[in-house]
């Protein structure tokens, strides 16, 4: 039997795109899977049904908005309702569309109070509220591992990024941070960092198609991202051969950032 097997892994926002791919990459290796929703009930009700059928695994759909933090302690107290233990906690989910605007866009139309404000919630706060409920639940069990996602947008400029790549580069830090505090209940803290990732939030890029060809022009490997192609990093992140590996941000950008 695997060391992972048995586990618990919670994912923000696995209805598709990186969340999913990472949630089923967990579910293959036996981890029990508590997962979140925003929008999407039925298909993140369909997701889990999906893992529990093909994987012998239990996995579990809970509403979140990570715009409001507060709704993470009840998030937790319901997952401890149908899961015996958190091991690994995966901050993913993001927003877009309305509750973007003023962040997503040039620098000069940039609105601290409004999207940008909106931006930082749902990077850095639920990552931080998250964290803590995951933790708590964690050093119960001897420790665990938290995984945030982060972007490449925090280091290249990417065109009506700054909202964005700015709080990125600032879960990074906090994801430092909580490394140093959180390592001496044995709790590993990592960022995945991905380049362009062909999924539904970088087709609501205005310049998608731009960004697409570009990415393909850059990548070492020429081509798009996939969901895949992060998932296997976080997994590996989460797993004991990671386990001299903290506070460290894991790269995944098929080689575009350094061209
Ligand atoms: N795509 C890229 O190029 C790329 C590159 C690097 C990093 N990333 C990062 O990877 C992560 C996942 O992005 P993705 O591209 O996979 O996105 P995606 O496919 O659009 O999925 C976004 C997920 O977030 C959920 N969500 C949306 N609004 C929410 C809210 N207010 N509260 C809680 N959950 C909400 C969605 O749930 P519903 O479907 O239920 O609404 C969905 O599950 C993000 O942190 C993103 O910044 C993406």
């Amino acid at each position: 039997m695997s060391k992972m097997q048995g586990k618990t892994v919670v994912i923000t926002g696995a209805t598709k795109g990186i969340g999913k791919a990472t949630a089923e990459k967990f579910a293959q290796n036996g981890v029990n899977v508590a997962f979140t929703y925003n929008s999407n009930k039925e298909a993140a009700d369909a997701i889990a049904k999906e893992f529990e059928e093909k994987y012998s695994i239990k996995a579990k759909a809970y509403p979140l908005d990570i715009l409001d933090t507060d709704q993470f302690k009840p998030l937790f107290e319901a997952i401890d309702q149908d899961f015996d233990r958190v091991d690994f906690y995966v901050n993913n989910a993001m927003i877009y569309g309305r509750s973007v605007v003023g962040g997503y866009g040039k620098f000069m139309k940039l609105r601290p109070k409004r999207g940008l404000a909106n931006i930082y919630t749902a990077t850095v706060g639920a990552f931080v509220a998250g964290s803590q409920e995951a933790a708590k639940r964690m050093e119960k069990v001897g420790g665990g591992a938290i995984v945030t996602i982060s972007s490449t947008g925090n280091r290249i400029y990417i065109e009506n990024y700054a909202g964005h790549g700015t709080n990125k580069a600032a879960v990074e830090a906090m994801m430092r941070y909580a490394a140093v505090e959180l390592g001496e209940i044995g709790i590993r803290v990592n960022a995945v960092s991905g380049g362009p990732i062909e999924t539904d939030a970088l087709r609501a890029f205005t310049n998608y198609e731009e960004v697409k060809a570009e990415t393909v022009k850059r990548s070492a490997l020429n081509r798009m991202g996939t969901p895949d192609d992060l998932a296997g990093s976080v997994y590996f992140l989460c797993t004991e051969d990671a386990s001299w590996v903290t506070g460290h941000t894991l790269i995944v950008d098929g080689g575009t950032t350094f061209r």
